[in-house]
């Protein structure tokens, strides 16, 4: 009997998604196993959503955003009972292992399903880079490149009316996608949760551009970074803290769920396409329990549990050079 392999998409989606499912799938025909694709996550795999895939379902995929197979966040599959459903039902589709494609949650999921016997390779794709052992996580280029865009617009009008803007961006608990939009995006200051703020430092350097004639002023919050105690709201406690200090008007605006959509990049193609062959690739030599990554343009994979227990580091050089460039 051929091997059959199954694919899910869990958690938030990423750009890069649909490119890594099309990949699943048609390496594993390659290899002469059969694709099957589990829909709406593992909360899919509890209510037995799973279905065989064939080259065709994934046939003009690679360019759009968000997952065919759907997402979802399962709290059932949290519980013992609610993994024991999904193996349950792997078992009745026979199928002999998994590739998971999600954040940290999910694949904290793959481990759980992994250590209860059910063979598994998980894919990092997240827009947050909050996962080590890969540069990158999918979805994140796509993400990044938004912002800048986004960035690029409010700056327009923020310096048309000599305003200061306070720009909002998702990473849960990373300040990734701030960093890395706001040094492209030429941002004024950067509050990330990993590093500690100085609101007064921000208000002095934006009395201090305003005085040498930069009339804006753009400053990028990561949603993770705790502001004067307001863990819900940093945004808006750094628009009242700036308010109240310099007397100067300010208007915030929140990303949101834009940052999740889109085509994926040319880089989250790749990415997702090299990373989905090496896992299916493991899959086929017999090697799971273990999550692959790209790290120094090297497409590698670590044991699971090792790479969930690890912390994906914000990169500090980048922080100090935004720094730089906007303190001259
Ligand atoms: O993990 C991806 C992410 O987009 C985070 O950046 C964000 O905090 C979270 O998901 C939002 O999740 P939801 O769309 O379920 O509210």
């Amino acid at each position: 009997m051929k091997k059959r392999i199954g694919v899910l998409t869990s958690g938030g989606d990423a750009p890069g998604m649909n490119a890594a499912i099309r990949t699943v799938v048609r390496t594993a025909i390659s290899y002469n196993m059969e694709p099957y694709g589990i829909y709406r996550g593992y909360q899919g795999l509890i209510n037995n959503e799973i279905e065989p895939l064939c080259s065709a379902s994934v046939s003009g995929i690679i360019q759009r955003g968000g997952t065919i197979l759907k997402s979802a966040r399962s709290q059932e599959f949290k519980d013992k009972e609610g993994r024991a459903a999904a193996i349950a039902n792997l078992e009745k589709h026979k199928i002999d292992a998994l590739v998971v494609i999600g954040g940290d949650g999910s694949l904290t999921g793959a481990l759980a399903l992994q250590k209860e016997g059910v063979p598994v390779v998980g894919i990092p794709a997240t827009i947050d880079n909050d996962i080590a052992c890969t540069d990158f996580t999918i979805g994140f280029d796509t993400a990044v490149n938004t912002v800048m865009e986004s960035v690029n617009k409010i700056r327009d009008t923020a310096s048309s009316h000599e305003r200061i803007y306070i720009v909002e961006v998702m990473g849960r608990r990373s300040g990734y996608i701030a960093l890395y939009s706001g040094l492209a995006g030429g941002a004024d200051s950067i509050i990330v949760p990993e590093v500690p703020h100085n609101l007064d430092q921000v208000c002095e350097k934006i009395q201090k551009a305003y005085r040498a004639g930069k009339n804006h002023n753009i400053i990028m919050v990561a949603e993770g970074a705790q502001v004067n105690g307001d863990q819900t709201n940093p945004s808006v406690a750094v628009s009242k803290y700036i308010q109240e200090k310099t007397g100067m008007e300010t208007r915030i605006v929140i990303l949101g769920a834009i940052q999740r959509g889109g085509a994926p990049t040319v880089n989250d193609r790749l990415l997702s396409s090299r990373l989905a062959y090496h896992a299916v690739s493991l899959i086929h030599q017999g090697k799971t329990g273990r999550m692959v990554g790209e790290v120094d343009k090297a497409v590698k994979s670590w044991e699971l549990e090792y790479a969930l227990a690890q912390d994906q580091k914000l990169d500090m050089e980048y922080y100090h050079l935004a720094n730089i460039l906007s303190s001259i």
